[in-house]
């Protein structure tokens, strides 16, 4: 086995034309014709294409090849030639060829089209395809682009706990597990605990797992997903906005130059993305709810927005769009109540258009220690279940807000996923926990 070996996407970029190169990867499929063998293999990186021709590999070789199955694993040696035929411009031509396995069975997934839960139950397997290859490379951009805004922003990435004692955004979607003797819960946001820790490195970030133990059987829902968050002091409600507005602009501008040929595969015009930026439109609860009536829906004042409310909402709009003041009912505790209008809070839920609906939430909190108080006892939390969080607005308390990104949701919109369960490579449904 030769240890030197280059990737297939280094071959593509060119600049190897007629130098020798030893590949590795996985035999993606296979076509031949006219005494010329044509191997697609995937490496990791990409996929390139290989030619062997009848006379120019030993016979034995030649016919291994060409019985190779699907997903075979196998380096390759041969020359880089440009060729306008093939689908990258570059290919290799073989001279030689070692297989590391040869599957004995069939791979499941044919080439033929395959319904939603055959791919489902064969998740392990269906993650090989370009599409499910395209939307991770995309997930991995998206979430560099937004660690490297943040970091240059003056925030610090921090890590907040996964079991929790206390709900964050009311008990309904709980997972509720066992602690030795004790009850505890997957966390629902790392909120909480980032309101501590502002206090010691100021500006925070995290992108960590969320667990919804959410009954809805939707196309934007997981019960495990990832959550994007930020927590700020001395940020208002308008600050907080801000912050989103220029993290998801430098997202969708760095997946337009970095993920241009995996967008333009998904569907998604990254011409369209490098035209996102600031400001993005803000709309009240107060009126949202009016252009709801408008649109013939019959919603009272108080509610809070489903998908069908969103969807309409978000169809109208062509960028990112926030709601904001909430009323206090539809929103988590800790939510700011707004000075000038008590009953509804200091919120923000960042929509996404063309449909998609809410991929942020979030706004100011409440700083002051009655206030708070106040809250808690209105909502009939358990203050004792509280007294650490309580606890900080006494020792230097500020003015602080932040929000939560739905990593999956965000993407499903970049790259214009029709479900949500595509944005991650093994989702978590209401039925559905395997592979
Ligand atoms: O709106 P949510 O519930 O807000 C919070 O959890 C705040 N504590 C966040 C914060 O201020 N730090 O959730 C935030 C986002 C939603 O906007 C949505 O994008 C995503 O998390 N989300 C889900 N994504 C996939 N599946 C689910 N079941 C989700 N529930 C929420
Ligand atoms: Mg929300």
């Amino acid at each position: 086995m030769t240890e030197e070996y280059v990737a297939a996407e280094k071959i593509l970029a060119g600049g190897m034309e007629s130098k020798e190169a030893t590949i590795r990867g996985w035999l993606h499929s296979r076509r031949s014709g006219g005494g010329i063998l044509f191997l697609l293999i995937r490496d990791g990186s990409g996929i390139i294409q290989c030619t062997a021709k009848k006379d120019q590999l030993p016979d034995r070789l030649f016919k291994e090849l060409e019985e190779l199955p699907r997903e075979s694993t196998l380096e390759l040696s041969g020359v880089v030639r440009r060729d306008v035929r093939s689908p990258r411009g570059f290919e290799l031509t073989l001279h030689d060829a070692k297989i590391f396995h040869r599957p004995s069975e069939e791979f499941p997934i044919a080439m033929k089209k395959h319904g939603p839960d055959f791919l489902l139950d064969h998740r392990h397997l269906w993650i090989r395809s370009q599409k499910m290859q395209m939307i991770m490379r995309a997930r991995a951009e998206m979430l560099d682009a937004a660690r490297t805004w943040l970091k240059s922003s003056g925030y610090t990435e921090a890590q907040m706990p996964t079991l929790i004692t206390a709900a964050c955004e009311g008990g309904s979607t709980l997972f509720e597990v066992k602690y030795f003797d004790e009850k505890a819960y997957l966390t629902q946001s790392w909120q909480l605990y980032a309101e501590a820790v502002i206090s010691s490195l100021g500006r925070i970030y995290t992108v960590a797992p969320s667990f919804r133990a959410e009954k809805s059987k939707t196309r934007r829902h997981l019960t495990e997903y990832w959550h994007l968050e930020v927590e700020a002091p001395w940020t208002d409600l308008e600050g907080i906005m801000k912050v989103q507005e220029e993290l998801l602009t430098a997202v969708c501008h760095r997946l337009s130059q970095t993920a241009e040929h995996e967008l333009r595969t998904l569907g998604r015009d990254p011409e369209y993305l490098r035209s996102v930026g600031p400001p993005f439109p803000r709309l009240r609860y107060d009126k949202a709810i009016d252009i709801l009536r408008e649109e013939g829906l019959d919603v009272d004042w108080g509610v809070d927005f489903g998908y069908r409310e969103e969807r309409k909402l978000a169809i109208r709009f062509k960028e990112p769009f926030f709601v904001t003041h909430f009323p206090k009912g539809v929103k988590a505790f800790y939510h700011m109540p707004d000075p000038s209008k008590p009953e509804v809070t200091l919120s923000a839920d960042l929509l996404a258009p063309e449909g998609y609906g809410e991929i942020t939430g979030g706004g100011q909190r409440i700083h002051d220690l009655d206030q708070l108080l106040q809250r808690v006892k209105e909502e009939h939390l358990d203050p004792t279940a509280y007294k650490w969080y309580i606890d900080l607005r006494r020792y230097g308390t500020v003015p602080h807000s932040g929000f939560g990104m739905g990593v999956e949701r965000t993407l499903s919109w970049l790259c214009k996923l029709r479900h949500i369960r595509d944005a991650i490579p093994f989702p978590r449904l209401i039925n559905r926990i395997y592979p």
